[in-house]
């Protein structure tokens, strides 16, 4: 787990024992509490999230942290705890089974607003907030991971929240292109 553009879905890996070993607690506001898990990221990653959300205030937007590192054994419990209330086919569009979620790479971070009342849902894209985040998220090194119309690809819904690290050349390169990372991996 050393560099920043690796690819991690369903076809793509990680063990249980996979942990991230530069997590730092993120700085910048966040739905959770310091002493949680979610509230961490890989160094870079909290750091280029941090500089992206005060960037983001000097325009008047206001945006949290929802959801950052998640390790294998709390993935587990998402996406058994889903399994609970909603059918597996929409489950599986929306939360990765354990091993396939970029959250364990303390690379991937969710991201919302008051304006729709911090939660993870379609509609923050048509927020000022979610709009001012899909355009400038590649110049602080992040994308958007799992874009609209590329569903098929990436093998998830459209998540207009949910912003994975790969550092600045590439996340430039990816929204340049329209590219996602599976397509990048092809090439
Ligand atoms: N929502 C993304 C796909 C995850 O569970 O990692
Ligand atoms: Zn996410």
């Amino acid at each position: 787990m050393q560099n920043y553009t690796y690819l991690v879905n369903r076809e793509h890996i990680l063990k249980a024992e996979d942990i991230p070993e530069d997590l730092v607690v993120c700085e910048f506001p966040f739905c959770a509490e310091e002493s949680e898990e979610k509230r961490k990221l890989r160094k870079a990653a909290a750091d280029a999230a941090g500089r992206l959300l005060e960037y983001g205030k000097s325009f008047g937007y206001t945006l949290y942290g929802v959801s950052g590192y998640r390790s294998y054994e709390r993935q587990k419990e998402i996406y058994h705890q889903r399994l609970q209330e909603t059918p597996a086919e929409v489950v599986n569009q929306y939360v990765a089974k354990p091993g396939t979620s970029e959250h364990q790479t303390g690379l991937a971070l969710d991201v919302s607003s008051p304006e729709v009342d911090y939660e993870l849902e379609e509609i923050f894209a048509e927020t000022p907030e979610g709009k001012w985040l899909a355009v400038y998220a590649p110049m602080f090194g992040f994308i958007l991971r799992y874009p609209k119309g590329k569903e098929n690809i990436t093998g998830y819904a459209y998540e207009p929240w949910h912003i994975r690290y790969v550092g600045k050349s590439l996340s430039l390169y990816l929204s340049l292109t329209g590219m996602t990372l599976e397509e990048y991996h092809q090439i």
